[in-house]
């Protein structure tokens, strides 16, 4: 299997699928309509916008799964960031490493752009960030439901 990590501004042909999956994982269950999804979407493709990218794994060219590199997450925390956000892995793909392969690519991308610390929130998927390397903060609140802060800090190449 070849993997690859593209940005969607890179290819922006992919932002109707990393919508279509931004709004499975985490916008359908507000009662956001799907083509506001993909019209913010494709919105923010553009630089300066607080999701600062997206990015997307193909294995032999097929997209798999994404995640985000967001300015702004946690409601509350502007102090924080930037975050780790939506990281999703298509349900047929899930359980082979992808998400670890997504976050290691938001790590090195984030790193080369000279981020220090990354910071994300999760609800009930700790464990998966634990296993790739971050460590818990403390814990938050975010739309009413308890979740847990966590961060990674990125060595420079080298050092
Ligand atoms: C969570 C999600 C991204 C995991 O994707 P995946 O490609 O199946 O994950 P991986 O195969 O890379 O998992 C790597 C390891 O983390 C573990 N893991 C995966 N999801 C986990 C979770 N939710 N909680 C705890 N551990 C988890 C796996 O068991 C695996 O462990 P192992 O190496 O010991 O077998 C995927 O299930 C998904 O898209 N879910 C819906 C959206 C979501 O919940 N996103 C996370 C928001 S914080």
């Amino acid at each position: 299997m070849r993997y690859r990590i593209v940005s969607t501004s890179e290819r922006p042909d992919l932002a109707v699928t990393t919508a279509t999956w931004r709004w499975s994982g985490f916008f359908r269950e507000r009662g956001v309509p799907v083509e506001e999804v993909i019209r913010y979407e494709r919105d923010h493709l553009a630089a300066g916008s607080p999701m600062l990218r997206t990015l997307v794994l193909l294995a032999d060219g097929e997209p798999v799964g994404m995640v985000s590199l967001l300015s702004n997450d946690l409601e509350g925390r502007p102090d924080l960031g930037p975050w780790l956000g939506d990281l999703f892995v298509e349900a047929r793909f899930r359980g082979r490493g992808h998400a670890l392969r997504l976050i290691a690519g938001l790590e090195a991308s984030a790193r080369a752009d000279g981020v220090e610390r990354l910071w994300l929130y999760t609800e009930d998927a700790a464990g998966l960030y634990r296993k790739a390397g971050w460590s818990e903060a403390e814990t938050a609140v975010s739309g009413g439901k308890p979740v847990r802060v966590l961060y990674r800090d990125l060595k420079r190449e080298g050092s």
